[in-house]
């Protein structure tokens, strides 16, 4: 098959807004300030926006020192970032992404806002969520034919990976722009999914993910032997119980929830053990300690 290009008087997006400054927004705001598009962030509030910054100052920093990157490039990058925590300063954006954290119904309602904010009605809106209906959040705007799913992989300056997901209501044109746009500006690799949750990747990972959370709890085998043999026996980069604390464990235990939810099969269904550790605040690396400890 083709790849697509840009359909006929689609326009590639060069104002570029990013919603949410954490993990996944943070490095998807580095990739397209990398590519050398004009990129707004948007947070809750300035200490919030302040952080973001930081995150993609010292993403930048380690593209320098591991030779990926130049100083000048790593500076014009910075310098093309505006962070903020006013919403309507992404009113001029052809591209807002929202990544926020995986609830539904913070969503919704920011798709609602976002609608009544971005004034080019040719604009495209997408979201960064792993499982929660693309579907459910065109709906909550006017325009669910220019809203879609760009779904990034963590650590996002490394992973080449974005799934493209078209609700029913995506109208193709937009599709086809996305993926132009993923392929040809960001220079990362595009897979295709239809709206049902996990889209490919999830789908086959948190299964993976749960099973291991679910030998850890069993005391079946250590966290550390778990890990290591699926490294050294399957030459994975790292073992499903580190994955799980570098993605997060509430984000995977909101993932198993909404990939339950719509499939209600039991291999989703999130383990007491992990809904545990959500509960104690010990959600992965982000928080110091998940599976395993971090400095
Ligand atoms: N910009 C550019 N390149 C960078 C970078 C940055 N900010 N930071 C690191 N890199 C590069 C390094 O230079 C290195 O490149 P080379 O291999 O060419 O030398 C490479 O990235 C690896 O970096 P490190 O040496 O720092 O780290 P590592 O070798 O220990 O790998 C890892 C770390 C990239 C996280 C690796 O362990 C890995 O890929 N793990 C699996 C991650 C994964 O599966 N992610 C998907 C999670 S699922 C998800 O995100 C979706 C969801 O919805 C939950």
């Amino acid at each position: 098959m083709n790849a697509p290009s840009y359909p006929a008087g689609a326009r590639s997006p060069q104002r570029v807004g990013v919603v949410g400054g954490g993990q996944m927004g943070a490095g998807i705001a580095e990739v397209c300030a990398r590519a050398g598009l004009d990129t707004v962030v948007a947070e809750a509030d300035a200490t919030a926006a302040r952080a973001a910054r930081e995150r993609v100052a010292v993403s930048l920093e380690r593209a320098v020192q591991r030779g990926k990157l130049d100083r000048i490039s790593a500076e014009d990058a910075l310098a093309r970032l505006l962070f903020t925590e006013d919403l309507d300063d992404l009113a001029d954006r052809q591209l807002v992404i929202e990544a926020v954290t995986e609830n539904a119904d913070a969503k919704t309602e920011l798709f609602t806002a976002l609608d009544k904010i971005v004034e080019d009605p040719e604009a495209i809106l997408a979201t960064n969520t792993s499982a929660i209906p693309v579907m459910r959040l065109g709906m909550a705007t006017r325009r669910a034919d220019h809203v879609l799913g760009l779904h990034f992989f963590n650590p996002v300056p490394v992973l080449p990976l974005v799934e493209i997901v078209s609700s029913l209501h995506t109208a193709p044109r937009v599709t086809d722009t996305a993926e132009a746009f993923v392929r040809d500006v960001l220079g990362k690799t595009a897979v295709r999914s239809q709206d049902r949750a996990g889209f490919v990747v999830n789908a086959l990972l948190v299964p993976y993910l749960l099973s291991a959370v679910r030998m850890a709890e069993s005391g079946y085998a250590g966290a550390a032997d778990i890990d290591n043999g699926m490294v050294l026996g399957c030459a994975h980069p790292m073992g499903p119980l580190r994955l799980a604390d570098l993605i997060g464990l509430d984000t995977v235990a909101a993932i198993a929830e909404s990939l339950y939810d719509e499939f209600r099969e039991p291999l989703y269904a999130p383990p007491p053990l992990l809904r545990r550790m959500v509960q104690a605040g010990l959600l992965g690396r982000k928080a110091g300690r998940g599976f395993h400890t971090y400095a």
